[in-house]
């Protein structure tokens, strides 16, 4: 039997994705083993970010991250970077530190410096940019955008570029998934960046859905990024229900995967897939949205649900 991994190589060279989350990796054989097995890229779900690196300035923890780059090593797996500059999951002496526009600048780069720099060969994308935009396109009120401007963007990309000239570097985003306003306004950000000679390789498209409602535009989205010339990634997938799942939901869930995988498969610079964990119990949805879960291939028991019959026949 093939793996997904194996599927998605095979057809167009892709990569099929997980989050992985440091604490099951290693306290917990199934996963671990499922992780190894079935994807060949890693993204670490919460132990790449700021405020796990750096919790008191200038004291860096790098023990968890560096573990997951060793499993992704060991295991022939490819590394998303998640996550440079985002405004979210960041240390309160940052958030709380009163620094001025400029003090925000080199923070950031130094940040792009010392993280992109310790990772250089291992990481073969980066989310330079998390989460930049407002639902009606115009750019969020961050720490970032408030201290910068919208520079802060062109800014972060060349750093990356500058630290790391081999990395893949994206902008990542959610409910960019259609062409709405949003993704619009990613799109001319985009068209802009790439007039300026910025150094951006990516689209992720994160893809936090919900069961029944993929967007009838995603085919046509990835298309017009793509003609940009870059690569795009489908970076967080999961697609989760108002709990209790039932049968009937769990269907509509298997079409509904079945749909983005053959969105992305459509576009040749579609490039690859990452779901947002491994299985229905370890997922972040439940603890975010309430009253919704079981958005991931596999079940709490590790059990594969239909929507993974659903992207193996699909891939
Ligand atoms: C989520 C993690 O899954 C959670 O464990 C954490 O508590 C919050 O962040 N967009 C992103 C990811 O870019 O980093 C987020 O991950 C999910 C939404």
């Amino acid at each position: 039997e093939s793996t997904l991994r194996e599927l998605a190589a095979q057809n167009g060279g892709r990569h099929f994705g997980t989050a992985i989350a440091y604490s099951p990796l290693n306290s917990d054989a199934q996963y671990r083993n499922i992780a190894a097995t079935q994807f060949s890229a890693i993204t670490h779900e919460n132990e790449m970010k700021w405020e796990s690196l750096e919790p008191q300035r200038g004291q860096y923890n790098w023990s968890q991250a560096d573990n997951i780059i060793n499993f992704a090593k060991a295991n022939n797996q490819i590394v998303r970077g998640h996550t440079l500059v985002w405004h979210s999951q960041l240390p309160s002496w940052l958030n709380n530190g009163g620094f001025s526009g400029s003090q925000l600048r080199s923070i950031m780069e130094n940040h792009i410096e010392v993280v992109a720099g310790r990772y250089r060969g291992d990481v073969y994308a980066w989310d330079v940019v998390n989460e930049a935009f407002n639902e009606d396109g115009t750019l969020r009120d961050s720490i970032w955008y408030r201290g910068m401007g919208r520079d802060y963007i062109a800014h972060a990309f060349r750093k990356a570029h500058e630290v790391d000239p081999d990395a893949k570097l994206y902008i990542n985003d959610y409910n960019i998934e259609g062409i709405n306003a949003k993704s619009n306004g990613l799109y001319n950000l985009v068209v802009d960046l790439l007039r300026d000679g910025v150094p951006i390789h990516g689209i992720g498209i994160q893809s936090h859905l919900i069961v029944g409602q993929v967007p009838s535009t995603f085919q046509q989205n990835i298309q017009r990024f793509a003609d940009l010339g870059l690569d795009v990634a489908i970076t967080e997938l999961d697609i989760r229900m108002q709990m209790p799942a039932d049968q009937y939901k769990l269907q509509q869930q298997a079409r509904d995967y079945e749909a983005v995988v053959n969105a992305c498969l459509a576009v040749t610079r579609c490039i690859g897939i990452t779901v947002w964990g491994i299985d229905d119990e370890r997922s972040w949805v439940p603890y975010t949205f309430p009253g919704e879960g079981a958005p991931l291939l596999y079940d709490g028991q590790y059990n594969r649900k239909p929507a993974w019959y659903a992207v193996y026949e699909a891939l």
